[in-house]
């Protein structure tokens, strides 16, 4: 397997970073991850416009064109040839003797590397995951696609403590997003998510399904909901590049839609499946 580093296609074994990469002391960098469908990478334009976004709201210059990282890319997927997988792309702010402040004049590491596809997803899809709800503990800036991710790995893990896939997050019971995707809900028809602001990451895939519904002239509105109108909720189901319109049929033990998935959530489920391919 091959990767980018700074701009060399090399072999991934062969790739060194530094101890002082503020991206390894600090989590002083942006990411973004991509998924490859029939060879091509989804949606590579909007993820690399919000990378550069992520990196403006962090002070910090990508030392790339965004038409130089998908040469890149396109590079790495035609050495490293696959049908599914998933594009890593990570900035780090770069090399510099480990002091908070921000150092002026360093150029950031550029990482770019294959995933490999996620094994459960397609069961997961069909038959719905369980979900645990748990407190927000990160911080306030969620819009950037940051590598500190220590609050979204810690609220997965009390997650997995409870057999459960993904932790919808809430701050004073109002939900914001998964762990590491978007949360939405159908009452009465209606469709709803977290309006896109500071609480939450506005997701490639909840702006392709809002989009979808627009034009399907499905009612939704981007305004947050409480614990309990998720637990109420007739049906609930979860975005993200790799998990797309995952169902969400039980949340902290409380069926959901009788614990089947939605048909609404199936819709989406097929209309983005439709995009994709
Ligand atoms: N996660 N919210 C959070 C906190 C996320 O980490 C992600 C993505 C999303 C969904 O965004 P998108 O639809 O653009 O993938 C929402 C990625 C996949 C990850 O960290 O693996």
């Amino acid at each position: 397997a091959y990767m980018f580093l700074n701009g060399k296609l090399i072999e991934r074994t062969k790739g060194k970073i530094d101890v002082e990469d503020r991206g390894f002391q600090f989590g002083d960098g942006i990411y973004e991850v991509i998924a490859v469908y029939g060879g091509r990478p989804f949606a590579l334009s909007d993820h690399l416009d919000r990378l550069f976004e992520s990196a403006k709201k962090i002070y910090m210059e990508i030392p790339y064109s965004k038409k130089e990282l998908e040469d890149g890319i396109h590079r790495l997927l035609h050495v490293d040839k696959r049908e599914h997988c998933y594009i890593y792309i990570q900035v780090s702010r770069g090399i510099s003797p480990r002091n908070h402040i921000i150092p002026q004049r360093i150029s950031g590491t550029v990482i770019i590397y294959l995933l490999d596809p996620i094994r459960e997803k397609e069961n997961w899809k069909r038959r719905g995951i369980k979900a645990a709800i748990t407190e927000d503990i990160r911080w306030l800036r969620c819009d950037i696609k940051t590598t500190s991710l220590l609050g979204n790995v810690l609220v997965k893990q009390k997650a997995v403590e409870k057999q459960a896939s993904e932790a919808i997050l809430h701050r004073e019971q109002r939900v914001t997003e998964g762990s590491s995707s978007n949360v939405w809900i159908v009452k009465d028809g209606l469709l709803r998510t977290h309006p896109a602001d500071q609480f939450i990451l506005n997701g490639i895939t909840r702006k392709q399904i809002l989009a979808i519904s627009k034009q399907q002239r499905i009612p939704y509105v981007e305004q947050s909901f409480t614990v309990d109108e998720l637990l109420g909720a007739d049906e609930v189901f979860i975005t993200s590049t790799t998990m797309e319109v995952t169902p969400v049929v039980e949340v902290d033990e409380v069926k959901i839609n009788e614990g089947k998935p939605g048909l609404l959530t199936k819709k989406l489920q097929w209309l983005l499946e439709r995009e994709i391919q």
